[in-house]
């Protein structure tokens, strides 16, 4: 197999295109208005929509322009090695609360998209998650138990169909796999012949916090309740930037014989790494996705791209990568995601995140616990979603993540404090931050021997940014803030631009 790597681009984004929702004016007020078109944000619209509530998504990009694009769109419940965790961190009730949400989640999936035909190629599937080392067996033998007393149709297996040496498995049957951008178009169309409207290119820049008006770039809007979907929650009210930890992962894509790739959804319970199958027009394509690592700890992305397509290469038959990407979600210290009031007492202001990379099941659980509560109703899980539980791993993180953050704002300058490189020494095509007096300033040269530089402290809360030679960002290492070569905001929390510097 041939390691050439393509220009980053999501399969899902480039295989259904669809034309822009610009044309839409914003209308000044809504019985709800969503912040976010991605997973949690439509599937929360649609529902509402369809209990007759007037909604507006706000979308600041594309529709599934966010992580939801960029995702493997395994749709199950089985979240890595997770049943045995919830039971030993929060008991045997909250498993199955758990497992039970996630289920409904898929099979609400299943019938929506046959109900509505929408075309998103979903495929049921069996999940898998094996080891190949001899000490995780147990591990994996206790979570078969702990995932099938919570009600999924989970046992361990001694054999898998991969080509990896694996000591056991558990599996769980008929879930699911799909293509998310056709999906949530589908959900976006839903929307709309329900009533709802759904406006790309309109970012929410700022929020009353009593959840009843939000202005765009567009103008404002007016509303009974927000739900800010957006992923990372934009407007931090409720120390989620303490609480949220952002994993990023890689993915490659591309050709493989039919009897080669795999029918099931595979994860290695140890190294990560997934593996999945689409089909479409006769043509198989394997995607693999791993290779973590947390946002701005790492600058040698590509090497990892590499990595990944090797292993995909030698246990899922991937013949050469026509598509790569990457992408990071939000990670909770306790496992469950933050889903309910947006801050403790917010009657009318709700939020939706911390998928901690299963937010397929999970933003569309999410989806039906929001539109619940704002219609007045219970939900069973809302109590173990809600963002503001008490938990002792939460505040711990809270704690780790001020150690995180000022390790990096004293550590990251003393280390430059004597570092005296000279932005002429940057060479075309590479980056640095350098000390340019007292200030630390982010350089990259293109090409052409252009050079771009920006301020180097990121704009959430100051700390050092760090370049992404994949992606050609500014990643900062705190809390998952992206900015591109020109400084401009790629991705939260962080809302304003990196400040041009001229030199
Ligand atoms: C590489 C990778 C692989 C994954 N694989 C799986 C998998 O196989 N199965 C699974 O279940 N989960 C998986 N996940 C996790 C899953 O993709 C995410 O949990 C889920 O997509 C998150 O959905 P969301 O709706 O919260 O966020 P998003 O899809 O990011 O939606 C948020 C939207 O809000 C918009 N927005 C942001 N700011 C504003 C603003 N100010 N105004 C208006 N709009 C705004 C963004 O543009 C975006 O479209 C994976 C994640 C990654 C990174
Ligand atoms: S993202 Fe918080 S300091 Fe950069």
């Amino acid at each position: 197999m041939t390691t050439a790597l393509p220009v980053p681009l999501s399969l899902w984004v480039d295989t259904a295109p669809a034309p822009d929702r610009g044309a839409a004016s914003l209308p000044s007020s809504a019985d709800v208005v969503v912040l976010g078109a991605g997973i949690a944000g439509l599937t929360t619209a649609l529902l509402l929509a369809r209990a007759g509530r007037s909604v507006v998504v706000v979308e600041a990009g594309r529709v599934a322009g966010g992580v939801s694009g960029h995702t493997t769109a395994k749709v199950s419940a089985q979240h890595a090695v997770k049943y045995s965790m919830l039971e030993d961190r929060h008991g045997a009730g909250a498993a199955k609360t758990y497992a039970t949400a996630q289920s409904e989640a898929l099979e609400w999936i299943a019938a929506t998209a046959a109900k509505a035909r929408i075309d998103c190629a979903f495929t049921r599937a069996d999940s898998y998650v094996y080891t190949t080392h001899a000490r995780t067996v147990e591990t994996l033998r206790r979570e078969a138990d702990a995932a099938a007393e919570a009600g999924l149709a989970a046992s361990f297996v001694g054999d898998v169909e991969l080509a990896v040496p694996a000591l056991g498995a558990v599996r769980v049957t008929r879930q699911a796999h799909f293509h998310p951008r056709r999906w949530l178009l589908g959900l976006a169309a839903e929307v709309e012949r329900s009533g709802g409207t759904i406006l790309e290119h309109t970012r929410a820049t700022s929020l009353d916090l009593r959840g009843r008006a939000v202005r765009t770039s567009e103008g404002d809007v007016e509303a009974k309740d927000i739900v800010v979907a957006t992923h990372y929650p934009v407007f931090d009210r409720g120390m989620y930037f303490a609480r949220l930890d952002p994993v990023r992962d890689l993915v490659v894509a591309g050709p493989a014989a039919a009897n080669v790739a795999p029918a099931g959804m595979y994860l290695d319970a140890d190294t990560h790494h997934s593996v999945r199958s689409y089909t479409a027009d006769g043509t198989t394509t394997v995607i693999a996705g791993g290779e973590h690592y947390r946002v701005g700890a790492e600058t040698e992305i590509d090497r990892r791209y590499r990595r990944l397509a090797a292993w995909a290469a030698e246990h899922a038959g991937l013949h050469r990568v026509t598509h790569r990407w990457s992408a990071h979600d939000m990670s909770t210290a306790d496992g469950l995601p933050y889903v309910g009031r947006y801050f403790p007492g917010a009657a009318h202001l709700w939020v939706a995140t911390g998928f901690g990379q299963w937010g397929m099941t999970g933003g569309t659980a999410a989806g039906h616990v929001l539109a619940a509560r704002i219609l007045g109703e219970d939900h069973p899980a809302a109590a173990l979603f809600d963002p503001h539980r008490f938990d002792l791993h939460s505040a711990l993180s809270v704690v780790e993540d001020n150690v995180t953050v000022g390790r990096h704002l004293v550590g990251d300058h003393l280390a430059l404090l004597w570092q005296n490189r000279s932005l002429d020494e940057i060479e075309p095509g590479r980056a640095a931050v350098v000390r340019a007096g007292v200030e630390f300033v982010a350089a990259y040269r293109g090409e052409g021997g252009e050079l771009h530089t920006v301020e180097a402290h990121c704009t959430h809360l100051g700390c050092l940014v760090a370049f992404n030679d994949s992606e050609r960002t500014w990643d900062c290492p705190c809390h998952g803030s992206r900015f591109d070569i020109d400084g401009g905001v790629v991705q939260g929390p962080a809302v304003r631009p990196l400040r041009r510097h001229s030199h």
